[in-house]
């Protein structure tokens, strides 16, 4: 460790998210240097030659990795408060999708608004992550479907990054829906996506990962196939919405294109959740979603468990099926709704969804190397952070070394 060091946390109560228990470390120091964790240790050992050019003293609070929401939608225009209206009168989410609303509701406004707009209107929602203790974020494309409109959402995506205290991660969503100019031709749609979104958005550099939609409304299991294939030959790891309304075997199928992540998973069966478990693909669980749709088929957690599987959760920020920014509550959701424990829950937003978005070297759990984004919470224990509901005990937020919200 440098003996001049960028910012020294003193008496905070670490939970390092390295084990699986959650556990609690006694009072300790935290030394950052050049936006990395330089040093973690009991506070009775804190060389006393150690000098910082900004301290703070924790006063007892926890201190847990940055959080990470490994799946969202943020980049989008306008709303869809009224179809939420029509689901309450009782018209289901496919009938509205086949209907022409749905997700082509949100393209439509997304193609028409420019960058600046949608770059506004997504901020609010970045913001919102960002107040909850978020540090690192997924956001996907998936509401242009066509060339210009999917790279417009990128590259919002990649701006809101460059803008924001935020690490933002961008993944390619353009198998998402059959836009109108294809109504009829999913096939064609396919051909355009895999001969030139997936290679121009390779080119441009502005996807880190690739996603389909895999599902009855969507896309099937061979078009999704397309989709990883011409990701693979670009060398862009795939992540997979599977299983969400039915059982397509996409998980399956993620799995074996190693998958970083196969994600809803309601409909998952011990098929699936057996080669996600070969594959090491981390199973990323939506309760928003399931909460928002009114669902009533859950996703079979004890054999998630019983595999082995990691399971992250996440917001699915989006308009549709969950308009929230909050994951903190998806937290408490995921342990009310899943049964998922609370330790459980904060590894799901933070080791795992590290790995859900290939970042496990550097981010998702607060040890030496790793990258500085930490949050301290006003609580005694990690169970608070479950446990609260609509509600974050956030007392500060450190990204990359700098505190960025106390
Ligand atoms: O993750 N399942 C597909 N995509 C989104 C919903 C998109 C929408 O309804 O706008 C999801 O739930
Ligand atoms: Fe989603």
């Amino acid at each position: 460790m440098p003996t001049t060091v960028d910012l020294l946390i003193r008496n905070a109560r670490p939970v390092t998210c390295v084990d699986d228990d959650c556990a609690v470390s006694p009072a300790s120091y935290i030394a950052i240097a050049e936006g990395r964790i330089a040093a973690i240790g009991p506070t009775a050992s804190l060389p006393s030659t150690l000098t910082a050019h900004e301290e703070i003293d924790a006063e007892g609070a926890l201190l847990t990795p940055g959080l990470i929401d490994c799946h969202t939608h943020l980049v989008y225009a306008g709303d869809r408060a009224r179809e939420f209206e029509m689901r309450l009168k009782g018209a289901s989410y496919e009938e509205i999708a086949k209907a022409g609303g749905g997700i082509l509701s949100t393209v439509r406004h997304t193609r028409e608004a420019n960058a600046a707009d949608l770059m506004a209107q997504s901020a609010r929602r970045l913001k919102g992550l960002i107040q909850h203790g978020v540090t690192t974020v997924e956001i996907k494309s998936g509401y242009g479907l066509s060339l210009k409109a999917e790279l417009k959402c990128l590259q919002v995506a990649r701006s809101l990054g460059q803008t924001h205290p935020i690490d933002v991660r961008t993944t390619l969503l353009a198998a998402h829906a059959l836009p109108p100019e294809f109504a009829g031709r999913p096939d064609d749609y396919i051909d355009h996506v895999v001969e030139h979104i997936v290679p121009e958005a390779a080119r441009l550099q502005l996807a880190d990962a690739v996603d389909a939609f895999c599902e009855n409304i969507a896309f099937t299991p061979a078009q999704t196939r397309r989709v990883f294939e011409a990701a693979r030959a670009h060398e862009l790891p795939v992540k997979l919405h599977a299983e969400q309304l039915s059982n397509q075997g996409g998980a399956a199928l993620a799995a074996e294109f190693d998958a970083l992540s196969a994600d809803h998973l309601e409909h998952l069966d011990e098929a699936g959740v057996f080669a996600m478990a070969r594959a090491g693909t981390v199973a990323v669980l939506l309760p928003g979603a399931y909460y928002f749709l009114r669902d009533t088929h859950l996703p079979p957690v004890a054999l998630l468990r019983d595999y082995g599987v990691p399971i992250a959760i996440s917001t699915d920020c989006n308009p549709g099926t969950s308009p929230t920014t909050h994951l903190p509550l998806m937290m408490n959701m995921a342990c009310t709704l899943f049964r998922l424990t609370p330790a459980e829950a904060l590894l799901g937003v933070t080791r795992h969804a590290a790995r859900a978005l290939g970042l496990s070297a550097s981010k998702g759990t607060v040890e030496p190397g790793k990258q500085a984004d930490l949050c301290l919470w006003d609580a005694d224990h990690p169970a608070e952070l479950s446990y609260a509901i609509g509600a974050s005990p956030l007392r500060a937020r450190i990204h990359r070394g700098s505190v960025t919200n106390q």
